[in-house]
């Protein structure tokens, strides 16, 4: 089996599994994880400005011998780059930092700010074909007034999703937009909790695979993007190595019953808006 894609509500066609690089250092340490993963043969990579490491993304990209058109880049704005008029140019400097001349998918971080003006500069950025998909982060209670003001619906939704937190009413929502659900700490931020759980312990011995790969092989079969991040070699190769098998109906139901409601990171409105003053540098 090979990995599997989304088709996005525009029609192209992006790699479901990816490598993010939240908190992975700027040069060396951004560039080795996803030159390895590259070398996996893995495909996409979840990076932000926030994280500071959008050049390693595009010196990988470079160094790697890929044709760009092979790779998915998604990037996302942070709030002080929101604004009409303010945001193309954002855009702009996202493309230099990652070499390249165009970003897959291109979402709005937090859903703060002037993100009705950002959303109109990044549906002028498709049409330039700066930018071939956008979407949004973290979208909870400003999510039906961006819809309702958006000309493109957003190709993605990326939030915070794992067995603990299934988001099962935000996909259901989506679905009439043909918006995907992107998960964000998939495996809870590699929280033991989470991972040693007995019912992938069981599905793991099930299977011959292990705890880690059972929860991401959920993510897919739920229709989920997922990106675990990893800067360790063998952990790549693992997270990687989960298109060889099925969960079937019953393994399903039965993570299903792990949904508690919890959420590793309580991202309030108020929370955001503290957040949205930091501003990350150019
Ligand atoms: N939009 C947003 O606001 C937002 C917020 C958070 C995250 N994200 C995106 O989502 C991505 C994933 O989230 P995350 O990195 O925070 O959390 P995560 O992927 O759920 O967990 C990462 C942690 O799990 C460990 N890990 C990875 N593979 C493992 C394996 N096979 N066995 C055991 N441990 C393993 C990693 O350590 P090692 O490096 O040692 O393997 C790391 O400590 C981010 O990188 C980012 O791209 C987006």
């Amino acid at each position: 089996m090979t990995q599997t894609y989304l088709t996005l509500n525009n029609g192209l066609k992006m790699p479901q599994f990816g490598l993010g690089v939240y908190l992975v250092p700027d040069g060396k340490e951004t560039i080795e994880a996803c030159l390895n993963a590259f070398k996996l043969g893995v495909r996409h990579i979840d990076t932000a400005h926030a994280y500071q490491n959008e050049r390693g993304v595009g010196e990988a990209l470079k160094q790697s011998g890929l044709k760009r058109e092979e790779v998915w880049i998604t990037t996302k704005l942070w709030p002080t780059e929101y604004g009409e008029g303010k945001t193309l140019p954002a855009i702009d400097k996202m493309l230099e930092r990652l070499q390249t001349d165009y970003i897959d998918l291109l979402l709005l971080h937090q859903q703060v700010g002037d993100y009705i003006d950002a959303w109109k500069d990044m549906e002028k950025a498709v049409k330039l074909g700066k930018v071939k998909s956008i979407g949004i982060s973290n979208f909870k209670e400003n999510l039906e007034d961006l819809l309702a003001n958006a000309t493109i619906k957003p190709a993605a939704i990326q939030v915070e999703c794992h067995p603990y937190f299934p988001q099962n009413e935000l996909k259901k929502r989506m679905a009439e937009f043909g918006t995907i659900l992107e998960s964000w700490y998939p495996i809870g931020h590699g929280d033991p909790k989470l991972i040693n759980e007995p019912v992938f312990t069981k599905l793991a011995q099930k299977y011959g695979k292990t705890n880690v790969q059972i929860i991401l092989r959920w993510h897919i079969q739920k229709g989920y993007s997922v990106f675990p991040k990893t800067t360790n070699p063998d952990h790549m190769r693992e997270n990687f190595d989960i298109f060889d098998f099925e969960l079937s109906a019953e393994d399903m139901a039965e993570i299903a019953k792990l949904n508690n409601g919890k959420r590793y990171f309580t991202d309030t409105l108020e929370q955001q808006q503290r957040f949205a003053s930091w501003k990350p540098e150019d």
